[in-house]
């Protein structure tokens, strides 16, 4: 009876004495658009300064001006210098022996941070996450801590990427005996643990294994132990059922728990094989991924974890089973989500090395931080099951001999990258360059923490000679578009696997048609050809594309039967701010997405669906409201049937079938007023219908949920005639407003064009449909002066 009571009292201290405090910090600052020396003074007057929450993102508050030094590939909105201050109190009992740690997940970019008017440390990459120990600048009572944004030195990235604190901030308290940051490391079955012990005491570290439930399922005792019994019984990881399990590690001192943080990882096998592509835990199947940029279209690039998860839920619904974080490190949010959704993940470090792509980007801090960048990547995100590789660079000016990078415009710097190079500036045989060993140092830095995955880059062509190929050190090799050359892949690297780290670049504009489909338009015909349109649009058609890149159709033949292909990552999944590719202002976002920037699916959508998921598809379109007698290509995306037959007005206008290397069918038809039936048909019987019929003038608005969110919903917002059929042509202008609690915090349409600030409570409908996001509860009205209005009520 003694012993176990014993044993109850030394659970009791083991569990309550424990000293680690995690608190999320976001809330509360202050914030002004401006510059001052003062303004990390600790008793500056800051009490007239805007309140906010962060995640903040204030570029995305602006309206776009050509002007704007960001330029169109930036999104044209404005830059510039902000900052952010945010008080916070001590009480004695805390101060006593105990550390401090302020943790940013994300500033874009050149933050500097002060407490107490004392500089804690200054991180010029804006991807990049960092902690300070500000246990030196606090004392009991009020604290004020400072934070210095600098955008203002641009163009300094090729896409949109936002000003400001706009991802997490964390406060930590622990015991001076602590786990340092991103100090557990759980690999092959053991667990290192790095921890700090400024004291004489011994310390000893304690690991547990949980499963999903909570049970514990083995342990390891010690600094760097394995974890025991580790049976073949583990659940595995996978995208179907991602299984996760977390480690609890305890820093146990004098008896008590002096600190205890926990894990997440995830048991997989995985490896790339050149012969026959991709392997998760035996099963052989393509990478189906997509690359993204951070920015959540009109909530800018504020993390927001309901526009993250809408994001990946919208990917995963098309078949999309992996995630490229194009090209920087991603929030670390995106990671947990893939963790826990079953989507892979391609890690990124930078879209350039010494030689810049534009002005002022981040060449000009390469050479004194990539090792601190990259180490901070891999050391931040290797317990994460869902990241299966890394990669050391996109399309990076080092690949060849000699880039004359520094001239470039921007414009130009884009398009060069895709324009293929001759033999004369790759590397010659026998020679290791400068680029060779740079990309041999990059490499090296990943291994030193970690050796479990292979380190690919982005390249733009499959030649051995290519510097970075030609290192040695690129352990998967990675190619950007030009599908035609993938079958040189086996011949010219008989022995290494082999992904398409980016591919297609196919440009659309949802709603919007171009025929005849079956005519293929290249925009720009040449990288360095100007490409006008006064429509500022492309096709949804899958029938446009830019000189580099192809049809969504084209890539996915060459991916689907080389068997010796890993997979793809497209670009993109959704259309991202900047990068207005084939034009220039006022489009000033791209046109690259499956889903537009909205979050509305384009038609591409149903193609991947089609062919990437078992869900049974029939995707007739474009819609029916045409001139009469106008020769309309009617496309239709299916699956799990043999032929689709389409009618109109009840008459046939034949039978259409595909082969192994097509994937829509197509009609030429004539159009008449009435409705357009697509039948689908599997062994002569009818599996699946879809008709549309022509919407009348437009009549009122409808409301409908898109996304409901833990604290945002996305609300879209479509014109219908009498009969609540789309109005594909219509463009009436929104008004939203709210009621309760409730706040309007963003709109958009997908329109490339539109200069409408993100923040309005106003939005043209394009092509008969928008969005509007709302914040909090209460009622959303929508009204337009030609349409009824609509009500929903935001839960
Ligand atoms: C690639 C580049 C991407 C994007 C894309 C547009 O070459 O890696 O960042 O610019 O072209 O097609």
């Amino acid at each position: 009876m003694k012993k176990i009571f014993c044993l109850v009292c030394v659970l009791c201290a083991l569990t309550t004495l424990q000293a680690r405090e995690r608190q999320n910090f976001d809330a509360g600052w202050l914030f002004l658009l401006a510059d001052s020396a003062q303004m990390s003074d600790a008793d500056y007057q800051d009490s007239w300064w805007r309140r906010l929450d962060v995640p903040h993102d204030w570029a995305i508050e602006g309206d776009f001006y050509v002007s704007n030094p960001s330029g169109a590939s930036g999104g044209a909105l404005p830059g510039g210098v902000g900052w952010y201050r945010k008080h916070f109190s001590i009480n004695q009992e805390s101060i006593t022996n105990n550390r401090f740690f302020l943790e940013f997940d994300g500033v874009y970019m050149n933050s500097t941070v002060y407490v107490n008017g004392q500089k804690a440390g200054f991180r010029p990459y804006g991807y990049s996450s960092f902690e300070y120990d500000i246990t030196p600048y606090v004392h009991e009572g009020d604290n004020v801590v400072a934070v210095r944004v600098d955008n203002s030195d641009q163009p300094n990235s090729r896409w949109y990427s936002g000003c400001g604190i706009y991802r997490h901030v964390w406060l930590t308290k622990t015991h001076p005996i602590h786990v340092r940051h991103w100090g557990v490391f759980v690999h092959d079955g053991k667990v290192e643990v790095d921890y700090e012990n400024p004291t004489r005491q011994k310390v000893t570290v304690k690991n547990m294994l949980l499963d999903a439930d909570g049970k514990v399922v083995a342990r390891s005792t010690g600094q760097s132990s394995y974890l025991s019994p580790l049976t073949s019984h583990l659940k595995k990881w996978s995208c179907e059922d991602p299984y996760i399990y977390k480690v609890r590690t305890q820093l146990i001192a004098g008896g008590k728990v002096v600190d205890e943080v926990e894990t997440t990882t995830g048991f997989r096998d995985f490896r790339f094989d050149a012969k026959t592509g991709f392997w998760l835990n035996g099963q052989n199947f393509k990478l189906n991924g997509v690359c993204e940029h951070h920015d959540f279209g009109c909530l800018g690039a504020a993390l927001h974890e309901d526009a993250l998860h809408r994001k990946l839920l919208k990917l995963k619904a098309m078949g999309v089973n992996a995630i490229r974080s194009s090209h920087n490190p991603p929030a670390p949010e995106l990671l947990n989500m893939c963790d826990t959704m079953g989507l892979i993940v391609m890690d990124e470090s930078f879209d350039m090395w010494r030689r810049r792509k534009t002005q002022n980007d981040y060449a000009r801090f390469f050479d004194e931080w990539h090792e601190r960048d990259l180490t901070d990547l891999v050391v931040r995100d290797r317990n994460h099951p869902s990241v299966l590789m890394w990669s050391i660079g996109n399309e990076v000016l080092e690949q060849w001999s000699s880039a004359e990078a520094d001239t470039l415009t921007l414009e130009q710097a884009n398009l060069i990258l895709n324009a293929g190079h001759d033999a004369s500036t790759l590397a010659k045989d026998g020679e290791l360059s400068v680029q060779s060993l740079l990309t041999q140092h990059l490499a090296d830095i990943i291994k030193r923490y970690d050796t479990s995955r292979p380190i690919t880059a982005g390249c733009n062509e499959p030649d051995p000679n290519n510097h970075l190929f030609k290192s040695g050190a690129i352990d998967l090799v990675g190619f950007n578009y030009h599908h035609q050359w993938v079958k040189d892949v086996p011949k010219n690297f008989p022995d290494k696997p082999f992904i398409f780290s980016e591919s297609v670049s196919a440009l659309q504009t949802r709603g919007y048609y171009l025929m005849p489909s079956d005519s293929i338009i290249v925009a720009p015909k040449e990288w360095w050809m100007p490409y006008t349109d006064p429509s500022y649009m492309c096709s949804a058609y899958d029938n446009m594309h830019a000189s580099w890149s192809s049809t969504h159709e084209q890539t996915w033949d060459v991916v689907k039967h080389s068997p010796y292909v890993g997979g793809q990552f497209i670009w993109t999944g959704f259309d991202y701010i900047g990068e207005p590719t084939p034009y220039g202002f006022p489009a000033r976002s791209s046109y690259f997405g499956i889903i537009d920037l909205a979050g509305f699916p384009k038609d591409s959508y149903y193609l991947y669906q089609s062919e990437w998921t078992q869900k049974p598809v029939l995707h007739l379109f474009p819609h029916w409201n045409w001139l009469p007698g106008q020769t309309v290509d009617m496309w239709c995306y299916y699956n799990h049937a043999d032929e689709v037959e389409l009618f109109i007005n009840g008459k046939s206008q034949g039978v259409r079938t595909k082969d192994d290397h097509t994937y829509h069918v197509m009609w030429h038809v004539a159009y008449e007023p009435g409705e357009v039936r697509a039948v689908a048909r599997k062994d002569g019987k009818v599996v699946r219908e879809q008709t549309i019929r022509t919407a009348g003038q437009p009549d009122h608005i409808r409301l409908s949920v898109d996304y409901q969110g833990r604290d945002l919903c996305f609300v879209c917002a479509d014109v219908v005639d009498q009969d609540g059929r789309l109005c594909p042509w219509a463009e009436d202008q929104i008004s939203f407003s709210v009621d309760g609690d409730a706040q309007i915090l963003a709109t958009d349409n997908g329109c490339q064009t539109s200069m409408e600030r993100f923040t309005s409570p106003q939005r043209r409908a394009f092509f008969g449909k928008c969005l509007v996001v709302v914040k909090g509860h209460g009622t959303l009205k929508a009204q337009s002066p030609m349409l009824k209005a609509a009500r929903l009520v935001v839960k």
